[in-house]
């Protein structure tokens, strides 16, 4: 009969407070995540799969794996478990409609686009940006990038693929479908993004809470529900950070559950629901 201690939840695996408290605190600091104690039997279920993909018997045995140097991929496995990567083809439309209707209209004779997609999942968000894009800025008419960065290297790897179940599609608009999206040889299900939208795309790992090894300027930022799962000083800190990463007039859009606050709130001026710029006065960062 093995032991348990009585904090941990009932179950498989042995989970003690103190084993959530010492996870909590790693997710915090490797990752910005804020793990509350409501939050100990939703992370026993998320997680429980991997003590069994690895071979352990308690929580304290995977919190003594996580601490190896030699484990990185184990804590990225972590992250996953504990976020979602739930996201579609032009969600949150109202940030596209802004993308054509202010954004787009106001780049004059500006050559150099960059927009940077921050925590990009599968890649349907970043892949919605380039359809945007292309349909008012053809090909060769700008020097267009998008960045497109996710902690998560298994999502990475199907954002780069560009493949979709044709289901997944229709919330892009028809002509865009027609234009940019193609079936994929003998998968009837499937689709794929067409060269024109992924010569636009660079995807890279990137945690968002460490350094981020470029300079921008960037023209738009989207970081949707991503900041949703950091504690406050870490979304405080990422606002203002994204406020340099921003020439002036530049946009930030966030998620539906999410609000800029902190000191960030004075760089930036409301435009729209979940969308916002940043005000003149802070200038443009240095370009790259
Ligand atoms: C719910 S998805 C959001 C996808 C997309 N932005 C959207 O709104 O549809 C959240 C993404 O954030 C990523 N993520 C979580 N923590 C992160 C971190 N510290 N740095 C970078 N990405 C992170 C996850 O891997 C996941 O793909």
């Amino acid at each position: 009969m093995s032991l348990v201690a009585a904090d941990a939840l009932p179950g498989e695996f042995a989970f003690t407070d103190a084993d959530f408290e010492a996870l909590a605190r790693l997710a915090r600091s490797e990752f910005g995540l804020s793990l509350a104690v409501s939050k100990k039997p939703l992370v026993y279920s998320r997680l429980a799969r991997r003590l069994r993909a690895r071979g352990l018997g308690s929580f304290r045995d995977y919190m003594a794996l996580l601490d190896l140097e030699s484990e990185s991929a184990e804590r990225l496995e972590l992250v996953s478990a504990l976020t979602t990567n739930v996201t579609s083809f032009f969600r949150e439309k109202h940030h596209f409609e802004t993308l054509c209707e202010a954004l787009i209209p106001e780049l004059g004779l500006q050559r150099r686009v960059r927009i940077w997609s921050a925590g990009c999942s599968s890649g349907q968000e970043p892949f919605s940006i380039a359809m945007t894009l292309l349909n008012f800025l053809p090909p060769g008419t700008r020097d267009t990038r998008i960045l497109a960065t996710d902690i998560d290297p298994a999502i990475l790897r199907k954002a780069r693929q560009g493949r979709y179940a044709a289901e997944d599609c229709e919330t892009v608009p028809a002509d865009y479908r027609h234009r940019w999206l193609r079936p994929v040889a003998g998968e009837p299900e499937m689709v794929e993004t067409g060269p024109d939208l992924r010569a636009l795309i660079s995807f890279a790992e990137l945690n968002l809470i460490c350094d981020w090894p470029f300079n921008g300027p960037f023209d738009a930022i989207f970081c949707r529900n991503v900041a949703i799962y950091f504690d406050q000083e870490t979304q405080q800190r990422l606002w203002t950070r994204f406020s340099g990463m921003l020439r002036a007039g530049g946009f930030l859009f966030i998620g539906h559950s999410e609000r800029l606050s902190g000191p960030a709130l004075a760089e930036f001026t409301t435009a729209g629901v979940t969308t916002y710029r940043k005000r003149a006065s802070h200038g443009p960062s240095r370009p790259t």
